[in-house]
C-alpha cells in the first residue's frame, strides 16, 4: 500500500509547502494555497539502469520537417497561430468566461470539414453543443464527433478508439485524473491532464486545442506550469460590452506572438473584421473635443482607433485618474509631461481615457494622439477631424520616432484622412494626398491639430 501525502500547492506558482500559508513566498499571492492529496507512483519511471536507444545527432543531420499547415478557412485565426495548425502541437485557448472561447472553437472545428474532430466537453452537455452548432449555422458533419467525459482514463481509450485528426478539450480546468484525489481545476489536476494531452499530440502527431478560464487577476487558471508547457498560448479577449473581440498569441512555438485576430460576436456566432479602422472609427463624432485618431501597429496591421479623453474639474481632494485600454502608468506621464514641459495645470482636474471599442493599445506610438486629446478636452477645443496623431512622447515633451511609418501613413490615406501628425526625424513617405506635418515637441502638435485654442 503506497502512503497518501498531504500537501499545500499554491494554486497561481504550482509552489509546494508541507504546511498551509497565507502568502506564498514564491509568487508573493495571497490565499493562493490549496490542500492536495497525492498518491505516490509506485512504477518509478527511472529505476534501475536506463536503457535507451535515443542518441545525440548533429544538427546538419537533423531532417527538415516541412510539416504543412493546415488551413481554417478562418484567415483571422490562421495568421495569429502564424499560417495555420501546426499538427502535433498543443494550443492554449484562454479568456474570461463568456467571451466565446467555445463558439470559436466550435467555428474551427466545423470549417476543418475533411478532418475528424474529436470535440470533448467538460462543461456543457452534448446538447447544448449542438444546439450552439445550430445557432451558428454549421452544416452537418459525420467527422466531427462530440464527447461529454472529464474522466481523462475514459477520455485516453476513447482517443485511442476515434483516432481523431485534431481534439479540442472544453475546458481544461474540468478534466481529472480520478487516481488524483485533488479536486478538478487545482493544480496537480490542471498540470496531469495538460501533460496527458501533451504526450498524445506528440507521440500522434494530433493538433489538441485546450480551453483554459481566465481567473479574475487575468491570468489562465492554474499553474503558470501549464502556459509553459504548450506550444502556443492564445489569449481571446474584449469587453463584454462590446461585440469585438480579439485574439492574440501570448506565446507561439511556431510563429510570431505579435498579431492579432479581429472578430465580431454577432447573434450567429464570430464574424472576421477584415476592415478593422473602418469598423473601429464608425462611431465618431466629427467635431467633438476630447477625441483623436492614432495609427497603432498590432503585429503587421496598422489599425486607426480612436482615444477620447474627458478632463473635468475635481469634485473631490484627491484628482481622479481612471484609464480603458491605456495603460495608466503610461497616462501619469503624460499627465506630467503636460503639466511640467507645456505648463497645463492639471492637478485640480478629473482626468479619464478611453480607446473606443473595447480595445487595448500598448504601443508608445499612441502618445501623441492621447496627450491632444487630454489637451482638447481640457480647452474645449476640437482636434482637426481629419488628423491622424502618430509618435511616442518623451519626458522632456519631444515626440520621439516609431517603427513602420509607411504603414501607418498608408492606412491613414487608405480611410480619407487628409493630414499627418509625424515625428520631426522619422523617415518620411509619401503617400498620396496625405499632408505630413513634422512636429518636434507635445506644444507643437497641439498647436497644429487643434482647430482654436
Ligand atoms: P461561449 O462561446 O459559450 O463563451 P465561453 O466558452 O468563452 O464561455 O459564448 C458566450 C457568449 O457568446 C454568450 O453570452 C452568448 C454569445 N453568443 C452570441 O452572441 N452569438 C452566438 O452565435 C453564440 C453562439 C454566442
Ligand atoms: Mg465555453
Amino acid at each position: 500500500m503506497s502512503k497518501v501525502h498531504s500537501k499545500y500547492v499554491c494554486q497561481s506558482c504550482a509552489y509546494e509547502s508541507t504546511r498551509w500559508m497565507g502568502k506564498c513566498p514564491n509568487c508573493d499571492a495571497w490565499n493562493s494555497f490549496v490542500e492536495e492529496v497525492t498518491v505516490p507512483k509506485t512504477r518509478g519511471r527511472h529505476s534501475g539502469s536506463v536503457q535507451s536507444s535515443n542518441t545525440a545527432i548533429p544538427i546538419t543531420k537533423v531532417p527538415v520537417a516541412s510539416e504543412p499547415r493546415t488551413s481554417t478557412c478562418i484567415p483571422e485565426f490562421d495568421r495569429v497561430l502564424g499560417g495555420g495548425i501546426v499538427p502535433g502541437s498543443v494550443v492554449l485557448v484562454g479568456g474570461d468566461p463568456g467571451i466565446g472561447k467555445s463558439t470559436l472553437m466550435m467555428q474551427v472545428a466545423s470549417s476543418l470539414r475533411s478532418l475528424v474532430v474529436l470535440y470533448i466537453t467538460g462543461e456543457e452537455s452534448v446538447h447544448q453543443i449542438k444546439l450552439r452548432a445550430e445557432r451558428l449555422e454549421i452544416k452537418p458533419s459525420e467527422k466531427l464527433l462530440l464527447l461529454a467525459e472529464t474522466n481523462l482514463d475514459v477520455i485516453t481509450a476513447l482517443l485511442e478508439k476515434t483516432n481523431p485528426d485534431l481534439v479540442v478539450v472544453d475546458s481544461i480546468q474540468t478534466m481529472f485524473r480520478p487516481d488524483f484525489e485533488s479536486a478538478p481545476g487545482t493544480v496537480s489536476q490542471v498540470r496531469e491532464a495538460t501533460a496527458q494531452f501533451m504526450r498524445f499530440a506528440k507521440t500522434r502527431n494530433v493538433s489538441v486545442f485546450l480551453i483554459g478560464h481566465v481567473t479574475k487577476e487575468g491570468v489562465i487558471a492554474g499553474p503558470r506550469v501549464v502556459e509553459h508547457m504548450v506550444d502556443t498560448v492564445l489569449q481571446f479577449e474584449g469587453e463584454q460590452h462590446y461585440a469585438h473581440r480579439i485574439l492574440r498569441a501570448l506565446k507561439n512555438r511556431f510563429g510570431s506572438t505579435n498579431e492579432i485576430g479581429i472578430f465580431e460576436m454577432q447573434d450567429k456566432g464570430l464574424r472576421e473584421v477584415t476592415n478593422p479602422s473602418e469598423t473601429f472609427l464608425a462611431e465618431r463624432r466629427m467635431g467633438a473635443s476630447g477625441s483623436t485618431v492614432v495609427a497603432n501597429i498590432e503585429g503587421t496591421r496598422p489599425l486607426l482607433l480612436e482615444v477620447q479623453a474627458l478632463v473635468a474639474p475635481t469634485s473631490y481632494g484627491v484628482p481622479q485618474r481612471s484609464s480603458t485600454g491605456f495603460d495608466s502608468k503610461r497616462l501619469q506621464m503624460l499627465l506630467a509631461v503636460l503639466e511640467r514641459r507645456v505648463g497645463f495645470r492639471l492637478g485640480q482636474y478629473d482626468v479619464f481615457v478611453n480607446v473606443v471599442g473595447g480595445v487595448r493599445v500598448d504601443e508608445p506610438a499612441v502618445d501623441v494622439g492621447m496627450a491632444l486629446s487630454i489637451v482638447s478636452s481640457l480647452k474645449d477645443a476640437a482636434v482637426d477631424p481629419k488628423v491622424v496623431a502618430i509618435g511616442e512622447v518623451g519626458l522632456g515633451g519631444e515626440i520621439r520616432m516609431v517603427s513602420q511609418m509607411q504603414k501607418r501613413i498608408a492606412e491613414a490615406s487608405k480611410l480619407g484622412f487628409k493630414r499627418c501628425i509625424i515625428p520631426r526625424r522619422n523617415v518620411k513617405f509619401r503617400n498620396g494626398e496625405i499632408e505630413l506635418i513634422e512636429v518636434e515637441s507635445v506644444e507643437q502638435a497641439i498647436s497644429k491639430a487643434l482647430t482654436k485654442t
